[in-house]
């Protein structure tokens, strides 16, 4: 959630911290600030407040080649001036950025306050820079190492001192750190976004790890000082991928890149004429794979939407006992985790905190872990035993939207793939991975209906209550648009399984409140009929969203949206974006910010 950028080398460092913290804009901050130094102090600038506040404060003519900046997601402290990072020791020497919590900052705190230092901030980052002030001796890389020695909590911080104004230090747990690698420079980012800018080869830093930057040497350690081989990878990601392009908001953009996203998560992985899947990240451990009794799905969010879509895809085609469970609440209930149990951690980030938690309970339990991700190299990637990445590129704007399309693609061809391998015909195999190749061509023609999509956003955005409905695929989906209209335009909505709707939240239908039916056609198709039916005779407004050719529903509903028809199981790859495109333009005739939500973060790495 908060962002860190820092920069050792030759060039000016503040405008290329001042271009990372605006690249780190939409992970969502509330003060940002910078530290510049050089050997004669550390100058710091900082206020709450958006990016812009603080670009006014800045000198744009400091010519200093060394500097670290951070945008702040107020934990500790309420979002004041004196609570933004950098913060610095009482020598003025030392300036500390960080991303995590410090969990036993009290108790450092008071320590620290019997050693006669006065703190002027509220926050544990202060409590940090202190510590490293009372032990350094000359060799900064020295007395970050001993002060994290006394911290509990999670952080990714990088540190600076003018006594040796050509070095960062930084340390990572639990929170992510990224080092590109440029000619006689380095820039350490807490996301490649910050980076890409200026190379694309980085070093990716693991937990429990520092890195000591200069413009010319990296060096990596574990927190015990035991040298770490360092490896140099390559970004996938360009430039052009995390700018607008012409849109107004990377949402937009995002909705209307799926049919690319898509077609790129595909790429190289079905052979339509063989029937089958390819999938290398699962190679290693497939026979376990295949042999699982058991798949246990967890994620946040829209994550654990494609999640519950997965579990019933796993169902139907591998025919083995399958459930989702919020990350949040997998890693405190003392889960059982049986011989032969796989556990799904879906995210897009990588780096979601409960995600990373619950994986990793499942794993000191003895899980075979699998990571559907979509950032390469993120902490959720590097800690699952195998896994499959979306391939669909960064995805800026805080709500998901592509990233719930590539889950849901990535979960269904997991589930052809063990599928196939257990006792899937080829027909039938075929079938589903020929119904997959058809979606994004299927999702261009579909993104036609945005127009549709504005026209009931522009009927409804005045009522402050929506209901969305489904059953079976479409019940997924219906969490999934209820969640993209509340994150976004602050709507309250609320998604159901249709036939829960009668034990209760019937009671709230009222004349013209605006009720979504995910109305496709299949299985469940006169079910949901009659759901559609008990909606309309309590006077409520019915937007369905149906299969093209239905003739029916059009005499119930007041407003029906066209998908094309496909699988009932892949339904929902085309069913949300409608509601995507809905969400949106409620968003945007509201006037809200629809990239940066308020009180939301794209990547919460706190609890
Ligand atoms: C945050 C974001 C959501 C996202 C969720 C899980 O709450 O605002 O859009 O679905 O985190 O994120 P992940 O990166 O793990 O998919």
């Amino acid at each position: 959630m908060c962002g860190i950028v820092g920069y050792v080398g030759s060039r000016p460092a503040l405008p290329i911290l001042v271009e990372g913290l605006r690249r780190l804009e939409y992970r969502g901050y509330d003060s940002a600030g910078v530290a510049l130094v050089d050997e004669t102090g550390v100058s710091v600038t900082k206020t709450a407040g958006r990016f812009h506040v603080l670009e006014q404060l800045l000198d744009a003519n400091a010519a200093h080649t060394h500097g670290i900046g951070h945008t702040r997601w107020a934990t500790h402290g309420a979002p004041t001036n004196i609570n933004a990072h950098p913060h610095t020791d009482c020598s003025g020497r030392i300036a500390v950025i960080h991303n995590g919590i410090i969990e036993n900052d009290r108790a450092l705190r008071t320590y620290l306050e019997q050693q006669g230092v006065s703190f002027r901030s509220e926050t544990d980052t202060e409590v940090l820079a202190q510590l490293i002030g009372k032990f350094y001796e000359g060799d900064l890389e020295q007395a970050v190492r001993r002060a994290l020695r006394d911290v509990s909590g999670t952080y990714g911080i990088a540190v600076v001192c003018s006594d040796e104004p050509d070095v960062i230090v930084a340390a990572r747990k639990g929170s992510p750190l990224i080092i590109g690698v440029g000619k006689g420079e380095h820039i350490l980012a807490s996301d490649a976004a910050a980076i890409l800018a200026h190379t694309t080869q980085v070093v990716y830093v693991d937990d429990g790890e520092m890195a000591h930057i200069t413009p010319d040497t990296l060096r990596l350690t574990t927190l015990d000082a035991i040298p770490v081989p360092q490896k140099v990878e390559e970004v996938e990601w360009s430039l052009e991928q995390i700018e607008l392009a012409g849109y107004e908001h990377f949402m937009l953009k995002e909705i209307f890149e799926q049919p690319d996203a898509l077609e790129n998560c595909l790429r190289g992985r079905i052979d339509l004429r063989a029937g089958t899947v390819h999938l290398g990240g699962l190679e290693e451990r497939s026979r376990e794979l295949i042999r699982t009794k058991r798949i246990i799905l967890t994620a946040c969010g829209t994550a654990w939407h494609a999640a519950l879509v997965g579990e019933y895809l796993f169902e139907e085609l591998v025919r083995v006992p399958t459930e989702t469970e919020y990350a949040s609440e997998f890693r405190y209930r003392n889960p059982i985790i049986d011989d032969g149990t796989v556990v799904i951690a879906v995210s897009q980030s990588g780096e979601t905190t409960d995600t990373q938690a619950a994986l990793r309970e499942a794993k000191q339990r003895g899980a075979l872990v699998l990571g559907v991700v979509n950032v390469v190299g993120s902490t959720i990637a590097r800690e699952t035993d195998i896994g499959v990445y979306l391939h669909v590129g960064p995805e800026i704007g805080v709500a998901s939207t592509k990233a719930f399309t590539g889950q849901v693609a990535v979960l269904a061809l997991i589930a052809c793939y063990l599928g196939r391998r257990k006792h899937m015909s080829p027909a039938a195999a075929t079938q589903f991975i020929t119904a997959l190749s058809k979606i994004p061509e299927q999702m261009r023609g579909l993104l036609n209906v945005a127009a549709e999509a504005k026209e009931v956003a522009e009927k409804y955005v005045e009522r402050n209550n929506w209901l969305y409905l489904g059953r079976g695929y479409d019940y997924p989906v219906a969490l999934e648009g209820a969640l993209k209209l509340k994150e976004i335009s602050y709507i309250h909505a609320e998604g159901l399984p249709a036939a829960e709707m009668k034990h209760g939240p019937i009671a709230l239908i009222t004349e013209g409140m605006p009720v979504v039916c995910i109305a496709t056609a299949g299985s469940q198709y006169e079910k949901i009929l009659s759901n559609v039916s008990e909606v309309r005779s309590r006077g409520g407004s019915i937007v369905a969203i149906a299969t093209e050719g239905d003739d029916k529903i059009g005499l119930l509903a007041d407003h029906v949206l066209y998908v094309p028809d496909t699988l009932e199981s892949l339904q929902p790859l085309l069913t949300v974006i409608p509601l995507q495109l809905i969400a949106y333009h409620a968003a945007v005739l509201r006037g809200c910010n629809v990239d940066k939500p308020r009180n939301l973060a794209k990547s919460v790495t706190v609890e």
